[in-house]
């Protein structure tokens, strides 16, 4: 799939204050981007709107962590996918420290995946199989369900239009480790990438499993990036741990670049 852009997404998850959020999206904002990249970051939901404006005026777009499926009303400490409008391009659902930590159901899932879309915001599903799931060979069977589920009330053109984050539980660093940590084989990631596209293509149609976007997450660093890039059908990375500082996240997002303009070169 050379020709396709490559996609680095940041997931700050629970870490900086605004001042120091507001700081490190101004470094970024600094940073030329190679062509056949899109960086995209999460930042805190409090956060969200300052580095959003702090990233007004380059090419790094915003991503909320989290919204509710209810579009207003009595839902104290929440925020709804309309209040991300015009401040967040893409939203994270089903992250597995939402579906773990906070017990998020694949119901829950599916009911924000339609709320994002109703509101214009891009939806990130993410996906994957716990450790014990993976030792009961169940990992395809999990991948298969949370799609079915989450993407249940899409269109096929919300579809394509949407990106896959496949995050095995078993492979995310928690942000401490994040070099040596356990993580799939290129290989395995890919059977991961088939398998998503392979599921779309059976309940959407070609032309969204085609144009769906789809993601790596768990481990990922400046050592491993170019190899996850160079799977065949792998759209780009959402990087957790080595998200959180210049030096370890740049790496990676010029390492995108590379791989993309390798691909090009593979074509001609
Ligand atoms: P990690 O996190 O890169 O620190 O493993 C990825 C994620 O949770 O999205």
């Amino acid at each position: 799939m050379s020709g396709r852009k490559k996609l680095i997404f940041a997931n700050w998850k629970m870490h900086f204050s605004v001042k120091q959020a507001t700081a490190f999206a101004k470094k970024l904002s600094e940073k030329k981007i190679d062509e056949g990249v899109v960086v995209a970051v999460a930042p805190a939901t409090i956060s969200l709107s300052p580095v959003s404006e702090t990233l007004a005026k380059c090419d790094i777009a915003t991503i909320a962590q989290n919204g509710y499926h209810r579009d207003e009303g009595a839902f104290t400490g929440e925020t709804s996918m309309p209040m991300l409008r015009g401040i967040a391009k893409f939203v994270l659902v089903g992250h597995s420290e939402r579906r773990h930590v906070f017990n998020e159901s694949n119901e829950l899932i599916r009911a924000k995946m339609s709320a994002a879309v109703r509101s214009g915001i891009k939806p990130i599903l993410c996906i994957g199989e716990t450790l014990m799931e993976k030792e009961h060979y169940h990992t395809s069977t999990v991948i298969s369900s949370q799609l079915e589920v989450g993407l249940a009330d899409l269109t096929s053109d919300e579809v394509g239009d949407a990106v896959i984050a496949y995050e095995p539980v078993w492979a995310l660093s928690n942000g401490k480790d994040f070099s040596k940590h356990k993580m799939p084989a290129p290989d395995d990631i890919k059977k991961a990438v088939d398998l998503i596209r392979g599921n779309i293509k059976e309940l959407y149609g070609i032309d969204a499993a085609s144009k769906v976007k789809i993601l790596y997450g768990g481990s990922s660093n400046a050592d491993n990036a170019t190899a996850i890039l160079s799977v065949n059908g792998l759209d780009g990375l959402l990087v957790g741990g080595a998200s959180l500082g210049v030096a370890t996240f740049w790496p990676m997002v010029e390492a995108a670049g590379r791989v993309y303009k390798d691909n090009l070169t593979d074509k001609k």
